[in-house]
Formats: structure tokens, sequence, C-alpha cells
């Protein structure tokens, strides 16, 4: 297994974990809900499931295919860029909430490197699927 999708698969379950935790806190105080909502949603759906899919996409479709995947470069960019943005961008909601200002800013900024992770997984898997040039 590549060392990037192995490391997207053990990140995704470090989510998983995470995600469970800020579901508990918000049952055992409902106080937090506003804080805590979208960081558990978005841990859970960008952390947790698709940094799974991205781990066992690279690792199993380009096999299928028969075929590398497309860029490894571009996914150890992308495993990087994902995490940091993920954990960047949860922070600064749940500072935002209470501080706004620069976490407004910041949350904008982390946002837009986990778009641009989620555009290296289509470019990379979809290339990886192109048909062959000969
Ligand atoms: C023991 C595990 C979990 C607990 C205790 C838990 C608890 C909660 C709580 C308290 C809320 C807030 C609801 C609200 O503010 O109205 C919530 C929302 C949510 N959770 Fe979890 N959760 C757990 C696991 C998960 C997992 C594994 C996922 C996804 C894979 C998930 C996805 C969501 C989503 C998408 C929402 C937002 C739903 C909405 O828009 O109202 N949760 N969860
Ligand atoms: C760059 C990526 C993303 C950003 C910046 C983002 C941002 C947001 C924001 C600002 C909200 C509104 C929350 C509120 O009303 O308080 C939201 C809601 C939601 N998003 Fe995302 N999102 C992203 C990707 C995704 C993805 C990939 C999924 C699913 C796989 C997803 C699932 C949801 C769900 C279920 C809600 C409603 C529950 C909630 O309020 O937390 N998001 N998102």
């Amino acid at each position: 297994m590549d060392k990037y999708a192995k490391a997207f698969v053990k990140a995704s379950l470090a989510y998983l974990g995470i995600g469970v935790i800020t579901g508990f806190i918000m049952v055992a105080h409902p106080d937090l809900r506003f804080t805590l909502t979208r960081v558990h949603t978005h841990i859970n759906l960008l952390g947790f499931m698709a940094m799974m899919v991205y781990g066992v996409g690279y690792h199993i479709l380009p096999r299928f295919m028969g075929r590398p995947v497309y860029s490894h470069r571009l996914g150890n960019i992308q495993v990087w860029l994902a995490n940091i943005t993920l954990i960047g961008l949860s922070i600064s909601w749940i500072l935002e909430a209470s501080l706004g200002g620069v976490w407004h800013t910041l949350a904008i900024l982390f946002a837009l490197g986990q778009g641009v992770s989620i555009f290296l997984f289509i470019i990379n898997l979809w290339k990886s699927m192109a048909p062959p040039t000969t």
C-alpha cells in the first residue's frame, strides 16, 4: 500500500475517534452544539468518511483498472493539505463561534485549502482512469 494511501486510512480512523468524542460531548452538553455541530459533522464526513474513501480509493481503484495512480506526488501533497486544512478549519470554526474576526478569515482560507485538496483527488483519480495513450 502506498504511504499516502495508508496515511489517509490511519487519519480517517483518528477522525472517527474524534467525531465520536465530539458527538458524546454534544449529547452531554447540549449548550455546546452551536459551537461543535459543524466541527463534528465535517470531522466525520471530511475526516472519517472522505479520507477512508481517499485511502481505499487510491489503493484499490487503479488496481481494478490495471493501471498505476496517475501521480504519487499529488497523493502525497493531498494527504498533507487535507489534514492540515481540516484541523485548521475545525479549530477556526470553534474559535470563530466565540471570537469571530480573524478566525472567520482563517476559516475561509482553510476551507479553500480543503477544497483544493478535494480537487487534487478528483484530478488524480480521474487521470488514473483515463485511457492509456499509446
Ligand atoms: C457515538 C457517535 C456519535 C454521537 C454521540 C453523535 C452525536 C451527534 C449530535 C449530538 C449531533 C448534533 C445534532 C444537532 O445539533 O442538532 C450530531 C450531528 C451530526 N452527526 Fe453525529 N454523532 C455520532 C457519530 C456520527 C458519525 C459517525 C457521523 C458520520 C459518519 C455523524 C454525522 C453527523 C451529522 C452529519 C450531523 C449533522 C446532522 C444535522 O444536520 O442535523 N455522527 N451528532
Ligand atoms: C471544503 C469543504 C467544505 C466546507 C468548507 C463546508 C462548509 C459547510 C458549512 C459552512 C456548513 C453550514 C453549517 C451551518 O449551517 O452551521 C456546512 C454544512 C454541512 N456540510 Fe459541509 N462543507 C464542506 C464539505 C462537505 C462535505 C464533503 C460533506 C459531505 C460529505 C459536507 C456535509 C455537510 C452537512 C451534512 C452539513 C449540514 C450539517 C451541519 O450543519 O453541520 N460538507 N458545510
